[in-house]
């Protein structure tokens, strides 16, 4: 249509909305569907954040707040990355966000111009090249295997890396894959980014609190403070408190690029609701016991469905060291009939025949920027979850 905008072109809806809504028109019809295509955790937001919120609401706290955040959810934030991540920010240089999501648009936008490049790691989430693309800025995707579970190698952000370069989009544990960057993992990325001062790094920590085992979980300018300088970090309350609707996120960063961002974002929504704001500085001050209860089910659920699927004819599935996603290959699949009769030719195909025949929702790997693979949410019940894997398995030994 001549009258919208050509910016437009640029982008495409998000295919893990689209797959949601045919998942939820499948049920409107009264069939029996098993989602596992959602980004979110599927706990109750904890009581005493709950409560803040209300105590607000009751004490007045619902006028407008400043641009970058309430001065008590800033100070929450700057003492967050001290314990957690050992990072010194005043609370001046931070800024909350309504989600991570406009922290992340915001960043881009007061820093891109026409040709910049960003390096994203694929499989990638699917909001980081789209964002990009509406900010006019290249995005330079860099493919990694499943034989190297996913994460970037220190020779490929070698080679990927221009004098157009302007940021290194790093994520970890990342959606879609759940690969989580160990110290001596990420240690070879920020060598090199050492090597390359005009490129900037916007570290995308929103499922740091979801790691498993005995993964120690770092961020990029904990491992090397000589990218303090040109590194945002950015997280939210969404996945690690189970806040997604209450559109918190928040980054803390060098004082000009806050104070950029906080412009943009004052002609933009201004301050994020001030009632979540209330509510994301009980999360951040309060009691913590949400997330190791929430960390010991995610961890027991992946075992499961990691084990499941390996046992489903032509997948393997890696187990990643984090966030709620597995990402299984289902390479040996491509070129099955499927019970319907047609060819799986795409993991497009895989997953909308699985949808159909057997009712579980999952994501192509292509809309992530590498297949033939599909994501799994496991932000599900563990009766769910082992049933869906069970329809998955049949699914599988029926493609002929
Ligand atoms: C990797 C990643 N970053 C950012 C976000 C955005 O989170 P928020 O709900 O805070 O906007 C998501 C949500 O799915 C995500 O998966």
């Amino acid at each position: 249509m001549a009258f919208l905008a050509d910016a437009l072109s640029r982008i495409k809806p998000s295919a893990t909305i689209a797959v949601t809504q045919m998942a939820r028109d499948l049920k409107a019809q009264g069939k029996d569907v098993i989602s596992l295509s959602v980004g979110e955790p599927d706990f109750d937001t904890p009581q005493n954040i709950k409560d803040a919120a209300i105590a607000a609401i009751q004490r007045g706290e619902t006028k407008y707040t400043p641009v970058s955040g309430i001065q008590p959810l800033r100070e929450a934030i700057a003492a967050k990355f001290k314990r957690e991540n050992g990072l010194d920010y005043k609370p001046s240089q931070t800024i909350v966000g309504t989600g991570g999501k406009q922290i992340l648009f915001n960043a881009f936008m007061a820093t891109i111009n026409p040709g910049d490049e960003v390096v994203i790691p694929a499989p990638y989430w699917v909001s980081y090249p789209e964002m990009i693309a509406l900010c006019g800025g290249t995005p330079v995707f860099v493919e990694t295997t499943i034989e190297n579970n996913f994460k970037l190698t220190a020779e490929q952000l070698e080679k990927a890396i221009t004098p157009k370069t302007k940021w290194f989009m790093f994520n970890s544990p990342s959606n879609p894959s759940g690969a989580a960057y160990s110290y001596d993992e990420l240690k070879a990325l920020t060598d090199v980014l050492m090597r390359h001062p005009h490129v900037w790094v916007l570290t995308d920590d929103m499922y740091e609190h979801l790691v498993f085992g005995d993964f120690v979980y770092y961020t990029p300018a904990q491992v090397e403070p000589g990218l303090y300088d040109r590194t945002l970090t950015m997280n939210g309350v969404s996945k690690a408190y189970a806040m997604t609707g209450w559109r918190i996120g928040y980054a803390a960063g060098p004082i000009e690029l806050i104070k950029a961002m906080d412009m943009i974002q004052g002609q933009q929504t201004s301050g994020a609701c001030s009632i979540a704001q209330w509510a994301a500085v009980e999360a951040l001050n309060g009691p913590q016991d949400f997330i190791p209860m929430s960390k010991k089910a995610f961890e027991e659920r992946r075992d499961l469905v990691v084990s499941m699927l390996n046992q489903a004819n032509g997948l393997v599935c890696p187990k990643p060291e984090g966030a709620f996603y597995v990402y299984p290959s289902c390479a040996a699949l491509i070129g099955k009939k499927a019970p319907s009769g047609k060819v799986i030719a795409t993991d497009e195909d895989f997953v909308m025949e699985l949808l159909a025949t057997e009712g579980v929702a999952t994501v192509h790997g292509s809309s992530f920027g590498l297949g033939p693979n599909f994501r799994v949410s496991y932000a599900t019940s563990n009766d769910k979850l082992e049933e869906a894997c069970r329809r998955i398995q049949r699914f599988c030994a029926d493609c002929k």
